[in-house]
């Protein structure tokens, strides 16, 4: 369910070329008249630009992307996570940061959130761009009571929740690359860091990285080959408070099921969004060069390949897609 502030920008942004009332905005809500001045009225001090005319009502005219704890925390309606959130204009790593507040006894569900990013970390220590305020970049801490071999199970609930908060708000539905990335027309439009620290069998933490191209409008030459953003696929931008309000939302939402009912209901979803699924692929296992039909995911969030009849299962081969 969306915040009411949410509800309000996505009105709003609906009638952006017209006026519409207050009490036009409290009978859709279904919020009393004082309620809605008070959302307009926090709106604007977050950088909302509004014209207002008597007897006409109100026109969204801007839509900010500036991001604040404030922002990120008023409106949002989840129980654990973000309760806490850490917000920098500028910031090494959201991941670094949010491992150290981890090991400090960092609580469950803490969100740090960078504008820019100074060294952005991607998988297998890649550089990640992160260096302007155009995307989501976000890490946040999980102290489940899993054993370790289910971690990338967390790595693939949060590919899931990041495609339906994407599909949700923009009407897209990118595709999951196993293990980590999210793709638009092929391109990258997300990837996921998932680091974890424990012992043989338990969790202490686990912090996940998100990164989201959200409004960026291009891309370096080296870079547009592979990558795309949000706002480049629908040729609109998007409100990043809204986003993150919403992503976290739902990752609360699935997060708790998962823990109660296991993986079964991720996994099916996953495979709704699964890139290449029941396609040939080339693999490597070891030294060896193979190909098979991707097939599904394990349990265990292996990727489940089948070759001559025969099903292997891939924890962090290089799969040639
Ligand atoms: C990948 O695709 O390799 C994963 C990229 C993860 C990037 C995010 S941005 C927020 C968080 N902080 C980092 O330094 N990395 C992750």
């Amino acid at each position: 369910m969306a915040s009411t502030r949410e509800q309000l920008i996505t009105l709003l942004s609906s009638k952006s070329n017209t006026f519409v009332s207050g009490q036009w905005i409290s009978e859709q809500l279904n919020l009393s008249r004082t309620a809605v001045w008070k959302q307009i009225k926090q709106l604007k001090s977050d950088g909302y630009v509004f014209e207002a005319v008597p007897n006409k009502g109100y026109r969204l005219v801007t839509i900010p992307d500036k991001v604040s704890e404030n922002t990120l925390v008023w409106g949002l309606e989840t129980k654990w996570l973000g309760r806490e959130v850490e917000h920098y204009s500028s910031l090494d790593s959201t991941q670094t940061l949010a491992k150290k507040r981890a090991l400090e006894d960092g609580h469950h569900g803490l969100v740090v959130v960078a504008d820019k990013q100074n060294k952005g970390k991607g998988r297998l220590n890649r550089y990640w761009e992160s260096d302007h305020d155009q995307g989501v970049w976000m890490s946040f801490v999980l102290k489940p009571d899993l054993e370790p071999s289910h971690a990338p199970q967390l790595t693939l609930l949060t590919a899931v929740v990041l495609a339906e908060t994407i599909e949700s708000i923009s009407n897209v539905t990118p595709q999951i690359k196993w293990p980590n990335d999210l793709l638009l027309d092929g391109k990258k439009v997300a990837g996921i860091l998932t680091e974890m620290q424990g012992e043989q069998d338990q969790i202490h933490f686990v912090v996940i990285g998100l990164g989201l191209n959200l409004n960026q409008k291009n891309f370096s030459k080296q870079l547009s080959e592979i990558a795309t953003s949000l706002c480049q696929h629908t040729t609109h931008s998007y409100d990043k408070n809204a986003f993150i309000q919403a992503f976290l939302t739902h990752f609360e939402q699935a997060y708790d099921v998962f823990i109660q009912h296991g993986f079964d209901q991720v996994r099916n979803k996953w495979l709704t969004y699964g890139f290449r699924l029941n396609e040939t692929v080339s693999y490597q296992v070891g030294k060896k060069a193979k190909t098979g039909q991707i097939r599904g995911i394990t349990d265990q969030g292996a990727l489940i390949i089948e070759n001559d009849q025969k099903q292997e299962y891939i924890y962090s081969g290089e799969i040639d897609w």
